[in-house]
């Protein structure tokens, strides 16, 4: 450890060590049985000091093969969203619900988020965004569960590029939900939508 370092690296140095303790645990996790299946497990990208976190889902086969966060199909389209809002994807931080693929890319079981997330949590803590994006069903109803928010949970096509402020044992922040981009594939008219709430999430941010 560093001694004699003004504070705010310090702090920078800690949260590093932090998070790459996390990536060793999950390179060696057993917790559930998408360990057998997966190839690489996709820990989490971007900037430790990121005011804004997004949260899918699950790595899909790309993610599985190279071990990021949307770097697939789904990860093209919030590459274009980020571009519309002026955000840069460095200096945000992506993550998941799940660390390793489910096989087919099935839907996540209960069990499976019970025991990935607290992985999440951990990351949340560390990082202390300022702004949590939710995308898709399964990470808006965990963080709304997580954060005190359960009275507010409803489909994502009600609940969609508002904002939601949470005050919790973690901190303080704004929690936005978005479709999964991954929508766009099936329907191209939700990419407009997902544009509209990304002006949300810029204004929010700056
Ligand atoms: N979909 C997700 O939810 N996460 C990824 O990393 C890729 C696709």
């Amino acid at each position: 450890m560093a001694v004699g370092l003004p504070a705010k690296e310090m702090k920078k140095i800690l949260r590093d060590e932090k998070l790459k303790k996390i990536k060793n645990e999950v390179l060696k996790c057993r917790k559930c049985s998408l360990y057998k299946t997966r190839t690489y497990p996709v820990i989490g990208e971007g900037s430790h000091q990121a005011k804004i976190m997004f949260i899918g889902e699950g790595p899909g086969f790309n993610e599985d093969k190279t071990g990021r966060p949307f770097c697939g199909a789904a990860g093209k389209i919030l590459d274009e969203l980020l571009e519309s809002a002026g955000i840069k994807r460095e200096e945000i931080y992506i993550c998941n619900i799940l660390k390793c693929r489910p096989p087919n890319n099935r839907n996540p079981k209960k069990e499976e988020i019970e025991s990935c997330t607290l992985y999440l949590e951990r990351q949340i803590e560390i990082i202390k965004p300022k702004i949590i994006c939710t995308l898709g069903n399964y990470s808006t109803v965990f963080i709304f569960e997580k954060f005190g928010l359960k009275d507010k949970i409803q489909g994502i096509s009600k609940i969609h590029g508002k904002i939601f402020k949470s005050s919790n044992l973690f901190g303080s922040f704004d929690i936005i939900p978005f479709y999964h981009p991954a929508v766009v594939a099936y329907n191209q008219n939700m990419k407009e939508i997902l544009k509209k709430d990304f002006q949300i999430l810029k204004k929010v941010a700056n």
